[in-house]
């Protein structure tokens, strides 16, 4: 199976997805405080969503006989990924919370997330959230036609490992468009100059997941959520990228809002 190659249509419908994906993800990390149960914030989310007049790419998502049963995926802590609200999981100061918001839209799939923190958090967690984001903004930076798969995957790892944190090798970025995952696969580390070249009109869902201590993870018994293997804080950064003659551009960002 090959990439995908976004045609114009495809491109604009893009764009769409991918800036309502956004809108969402800002409206609905702004509802992060203590206090707030995981299960509020997936309810807040199914709303804006439904609101949008979107649809939630995760819920009903099936893996074998296991269908996602939230709308979006919000992560505390030591979860990597795929953390399922509760009513039980009340945040505190000092928590982090990954929140990932993909949604579908006209047919067509933005996918995006981010780690916040929940009031003051401990200096190495802050750093943990920095040193992520920044090698996400390393890893779009190496989307560039005529570059490999592979440099994105060398820019992050080399990024996070620098510093000490280390990449999840279990779950990888990916394509993303009429499905939430396309070819090709992004793994968040790897070797310059190998995978997939880099062509005009690939959708690219970016996203190292980065742990603070080592990088084994290990799923939960409610077959979803992912947490890392010695409870250390992970953080998990995402955006959805078009690549470009004129270069990599963020389809994930939100919308100015109409004057
Ligand atoms: N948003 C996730 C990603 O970045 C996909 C959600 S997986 C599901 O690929 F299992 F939760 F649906
Ligand atoms: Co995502
Ligand atoms: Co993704």
């Amino acid at each position: 199976m090959a990439v995908p190659i976004k045609n114009a249509e495809g491109i604009r419908r893009m764009r769409d997805a991918c800036a309502l994906a956004a809108d969402i993800l800002a409206e609905l990390k702004a509802q992060v405080r203590p206090g707030v149960t995981t299960y509020d914030l997936d309810q807040i989310g199914r709303d804006l969503i439904a609101s949008r007049g979107a649809r939630s790419a995760p819920h009903g998502y099936t893996i074998g006989s296991r269908r996602y049963p939230a709308y979006t995926c919000l992560s505390v802590n030591e979860e990597v990924v795929h953390g399922i609200g509760s009513l039980k999981r009340i945040l505190r100061d000092g928590d982090i919370i990954s929140v990932d918001v993909t949604v579908e839209y006209h047919g067509y799939i933005g996918d995006n997330a981010v780690t916040v923190p929940v009031g003051p958090i401990a200096a190495s967690t802050a750093r943990l959230l920095e040193v992520t984001e920044r090698a996400l903004r390393l890893g779009i930076a190496q989307a560039v036609v005529g570059n490999r798969i592979g440099d994105i995957s060398q820019a992050v790892q080399a990024c996070v490992e620098s510093h000490g944190f280390s990449v999840v090798r279990d779950m990888v970025g990916h394509g993303v468009g009429q499905s939430m995952h396309e070819e090709p696969q992004i793994p968040n580390f790897g070797r310059k100059g190998t995978g997939e070249r880099i062509k005009p009109g690939m959708t690219l869902a970016i996203e190292p997941m980065v742990n603070l201590g080592g990088h084994r993870v290990r799923t939960l018994s409610d077959g979803w959520t992912v947490v890392t293997a010695d409870s250390s804080p992970s953080a998990h950064f995402e955006h959805t990228v078009l690549t470009t003659e004129a270069g990599p551009e963020i389809l994930t960002l939100p919308r100015p809002a109409a004057p």
